[in-house]
């Protein structure tokens, strides 16, 4: 990873930031960086691993000699950029929604599907950052017992929705502090002191954007468009990590101690779950820390061949960044994405 010229397109961001904090911690001699964002960010500065870089405006001429670009911006950005990235020889990881659901383009989570990076044309996408912990806490369950359907609801943090969300509820927070709860109705993208069982826009079915997301992303991640997935994706006014109580149907019973010895031996996965000292992931706990985290696992009693787990996880690391970091490393892994410079591919 060290050797490789890496553009980060939306750096100023929520994402952006926490991939620069990865990179600094991860690859201690920094690969090279170009930082992008919109025109207004150009000639910003920000430091990473000690080193001072200038933040430049993203355009469809910024990726010469780039070998892999992460992209975590807006669908609009993406749709604008990926393709002159991959015009350019460069590979593009890409964190939004633009391309998820395309035939041509690998939805991963090295975990789990790690060798989709294979099939790649250029552009391969990270899911949904409450799609990726749950295929994360699925994946290990369903190899020995098909899951036949799950039942997800969220408890997603503002800072999915990007910096802008994080400021808003520190900034409401502060004006409602002394406010008497009896007097008011919640204003228009009240999270202070609320939660919000919308993200996304609304579709035909009912359904948000955000909840067809975790049903298709994660048919797709597992090969399993048999499976019957319902979400409901709710917003609550916590900074960093999704949580998400999840109920799933297997082919046979599925016992705990063995949902458990599973899921602990899952790359990735920390199972977190001792009611008699109650202890279990919680949002404050697990933000900064890169695997998922499972607790609450228990027979579903509603169904034989239930079981509920609550899930926990950074939307910003594995759900985002660290997720993108580790598609590049399986590349690298598997000889997929080499320097320019070495490997003669033309920029
Ligand atoms: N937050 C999460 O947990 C999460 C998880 C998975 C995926 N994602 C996806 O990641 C993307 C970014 O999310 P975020 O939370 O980091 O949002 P954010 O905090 O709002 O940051 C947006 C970034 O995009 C840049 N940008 C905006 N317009 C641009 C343009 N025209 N050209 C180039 N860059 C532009 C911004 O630059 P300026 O500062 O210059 O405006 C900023 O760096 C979204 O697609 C989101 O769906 C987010």
């Amino acid at each position: 990873m060290q050797d490789l010229t890496i553009a980060v397109v939306g750096a100023t961001g929520a994402v952006g930031a926490e991939f620069l904090r990865i990179v600094e911690t991860r690859y201690p001699s920094l690969p090279n960086l170009k930082l992008l964002a919109s025109s207004r960010s150009a000639g910003k500065r920000i430091s990473v691993g000690g080193k001072e870089l200038v933040v430049e405006e993203a355009t469809e001429k910024s990726f010469d000699g780039v070998d892999v670009a992460f992209i975590s911006a807006s669908s609009e950005v993406s749709h604008r950029l990926a393709p002159a990235a991959v015009a350019a020889g460069t590979v593009v990881i890409d964190d939004g929604s633009a391309f998820r659901m395309e035939d041509t383009v690998p939805l991963v989570v090295p975990e789990v599907n790690g060798a989709d990076v294979e099939w790649h044309q250029g552009i391969i996408s990270i899911p949904n950052c409450s799609t990726t912990p749950l295929v994360m806490a699925a994946h290990p369950l369903h190899q020995v017992n098909p899951i036949k359907r799950i039942v997800a609801d969220t408890y997603q943090s503002v800072s999915g929705a990007g910096s802008g969300a994080m400021a808003d509820l520190r900034e409401q927070s502060e004006r409602l502090l002394d406010a008497d709860s009896n007097t008011s109705k919640s204003g228009k993208g009240q999270i202070a002191y609320n939660v919000i069982p919308q993200i996304d826009r609304f579709l035909d079915t009912g359904y948000t954007f955000e909840e067809q997301k975790m049903r298709q992303e994660s048919q797709k991640i597992l090969h399993a468009p048999e499976i019957r997935i319902s979400a409901t994706c709710v917003r609550v006014p916590v900074y960093i990590s999704h949580s998400a109580s999840v109920h799933i149907e297997f082919t046979e019973p599925m016992p705990v101690a063995q949902a458990r010895e599973l899921l602990s031996a899952m790359p990735g996965v920390t199972v977190l779950d001792d009611p008699e000292t109650g202890e279990y992931p919680m949002p404050w706990d697990v933000a900064g820390e890169d695997d998922v985290f499972v607790g609450r696992i228990r027979q579903d009693l509603s169904h034989p061949n239930g079981l509920v787990l609550w899930i926990v996880s950074d939307n910003l690391r594995k759900g985002a960044a660290l997720n993108s970091l580790q598609i590049a490393e399986e590349l690298v892994s598997r000889g997929r994405l080499k320097p320019k410079h070495t490997s003669g591919v033309t920029g």
